[in-house]
């Protein structure tokens, strides 16, 4: 059956996502922004660009709410970006507000809805969506995973000169400083990367990949990365509709998995029809469950922080 998927924020990730929606011609994309005539426009283009590609043209471009009724996912991209020398966590009260607002507009209509949330800081954020929807757990889910990881494969398959559809990484933990890419996890069509990048050059690739997001920023000046979030978007969104169960790492809440408690944090997870059907609970050395563990207890800190705004 044709889905119904409202994105909100058409800005750099909003749009890019509502561009690959479309082009899988699975669901109708309701596009929502506070800016006058832009959800509009950039609808009407992507519309015009359907029979070209060999899609339907059924994106709705709006500044309200009540075309967005009844979607089956909501992807909430709606709030600032970092500048260049800012963290994800200087966006913390501003984006709070947005994600809190749009939360309740999409909640109220689309009440069976599975939320997607992207905007930053990431974690936070997926708790804002949590609390103000009052959507199950498994309804909740938070979008930086996958996209971490496909920086930490990007990074590796250059590196080895292999094509990057054959390394598989799992990049977990908090989307900011402290993430953990799981290199015991991390392998080349199944050989283990440690067999084939040393120590010491490893450590480089994974420092690389934790500042992947800033790298990017720096770059463009203005704006944060775009096209590799919009495409983990979609990744997760397939995987709903079609049921793929699909294990693919993602900010799910966590009651107790890992040993976290009450907090979002990037785990594998099962993604399904339900949303999140499973928290993968996997052996990590002792070193990596350390850094996940601090890792979430950075992310505890800003939601203690939040909580003072
Ligand atoms: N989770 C991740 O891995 C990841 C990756 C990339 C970007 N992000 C985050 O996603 C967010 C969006 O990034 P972007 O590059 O698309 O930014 P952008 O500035 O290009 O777009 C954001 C859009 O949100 C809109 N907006 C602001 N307030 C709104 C409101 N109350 N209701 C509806 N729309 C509103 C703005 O008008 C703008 O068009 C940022 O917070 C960014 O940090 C997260």
């Amino acid at each position: 059956m044709r889905q119904k998927i409202t994105v909100v924020g058409a800005g750099n990730v909003g749009a890019t996502t509502a561009q690959r929606l479309a082009e899988r011609d699975y669901a109708d994309v309701v596009l929502v922004d506070i800016v006058e005539g832009m959800p509009q426009g950039k609808a009407l283009d992507l519309n015009q660009a359907g029979p070209v590609v060999g899609y339907e043209p059924s994106i709705t471009g709006s500044n309200s709410y009540d075309e967005t009724s009844g979607s089956d996912i909501v992807v909430i991209t709606s709030g600032l970006p970092r500048k260049p020398g800012m963290s994800r966590d200087d966006l913390l009260a501003a984006n709070k507000k947005v994600v809190e607002q749009v939360t309740k507009e999409v909640s109220d209509r689309s009440p069976d809805s599975i939320i997607i949330c992207v905007t930053n800081p990431l974690d936070a954020m997926c708790h804002v969506a949590l609390e103000v929807s009052g959507f199950p757990r498994q309804r909740v889910i938070g979008m930086a995973g996958i996209l971490d990881s496909a920086r930490f494969r990007t990074f590796l398959a250059w590196e080895l000169g292999v094509s990057a559809r054959d390394v598989t990484g799992f990049v977990l933990g908090g989307h900011g400083d402290t993430m953990v890419p799981v290199v015991s996890y991390t392998n080349v069509a199944g050989v283990p990367v440690t067999q084939k990048i040393d120590a010491m050059r490893l450590e480089e690739i994974v420092q690389r990949t934790r500042d992947g997001g800033a790298e990017v920023v720096k770059l463009l000046k203005a704006g944060s990365a775009f096209y590799a979030p919009a495409a983990a978007v979609a990744e997760m969104v397939d995987s709903i509709v079609f049921d793929q169960k699909r294990v693919l790492p993602c900010a799910a809440y966590c009651d107790g998995e890992y040993g976290i408690d009450g907090l979002f944090v990037g785990v594998p997870v099962k993604l399904g029809r339900e949303g999140v059907e499973e928290i993968v609970e996997i052996e990590l050395s002792d070193e990596e469950m350390k850094d996940l563990q601090r890792s979430a207890g950075s992310v505890r800190e800003l939601v203690d922080a939040m909580a003072k705004l």
